[in-house]
């Protein structure tokens, strides 16, 4: 399949790399492909994107809107703060009616950690593109745990779940069987929350997420819901 991968950040990079090992053909976008190829010096987690994008050579790098246009579904992982603006570049004609899933939080640094959050309680990041962009079936899954997880929920022992948001049934369905083809997620451990009002609830676990992490000193768990 051809995937757009929005994000030049690890979450970009280890699903980028995750799909192109399942022989996808993947595009990454990003606002200026030329100077994310040459960044060499650590500005985030995870690799400087130009010494990743050297040993990554079958994966393509674009503009948001050559990526957009290339793929048949779309994975937002950019900056919650700088996913609207990247969709923006993107554009709605290369958009159109495709499927967005959305891995983005709308997280908050400019104050220092821990951080807050940029939209929350009657409204969340991924209503926010599903408004923009009415088209486009926007879901939203993969966001409550590190990205080394979403791609390999195995290095976890033990039941623990990934949720999803979205409006259009279809969209969800087929994402659905994304992350068990993809990614190797149980069936029993796919939560379909409802609609996209849903992705309040998850966006809004990041501020515990964020304070685990800083008590646990990893990012290897994950939630499970007992019942
Ligand atoms: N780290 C994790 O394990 C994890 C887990 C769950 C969810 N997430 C979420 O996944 C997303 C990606 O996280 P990350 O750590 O890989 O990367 P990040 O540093 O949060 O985001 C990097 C990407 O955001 C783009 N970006 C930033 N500001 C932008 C703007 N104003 N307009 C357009 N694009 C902009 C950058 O574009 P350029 O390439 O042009 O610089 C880059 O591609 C975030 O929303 C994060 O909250 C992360």
């Amino acid at each position: 399949m051809n995937i757009a991968v929005f994000g030049t950040g690890v979450v970009g990079q280890v699903i980028a790399q995750s799909l192109a090992e399942k022989k996808h053909a993947v595009v990454i976008g990003t606002r200026d492909p030329a100077a994310s190829k040459q960044k060499k010096t650590k500005d985030g987690w995870g690799t400087p994107f130009g010494v990743w994008y050297e040993s990554h050579g079958d994966i393509r790098v674009g503009t948001y809107e050559e990526a957009a246009a290339f793929g048949e579904v779309v994975i937002n992982a950019t900056n919650g703060g700088g996913s609207l603006g990247a969709l923006s570049l993107a554009g709605e004609a290369a958009l159109g009616d495709k499927i967005l899933l959305d891995i983005a939080n709308p997280l908050d640094f400019s104050k220092g950690a821990p951080p807050t959050l940029l939209v929350c309680n009657d409204d969340s990041l991924g209503e926010q593109i599903q408004r923009a962009y009415p088209r486009l079936k926007v879901v939203k899954t993969l966001n409550t745990m590190n990205c080394e997880l979403m791609v390999n929920p195995g290095r976890l022992p033990g039941e623990h779940d990934v949720f999803v948001s979205g409006n259009d049934e279809a969209a969800k369905t087929r994402v659905k069987s994304f992350l068990a083809e993809w990614f190797g997620w149980r069936s029993r451990n796919i939560i379909d929350l409802g609609d996209i009002t849903t992705a309040r609830g998850t966006e809004q676990m990041l501020p515990l997420w964020v304070r685990l992490y800083g008590v646990l000193k990893t990012g290897e768990f994950n939630f499970h819901v007992v019942r």
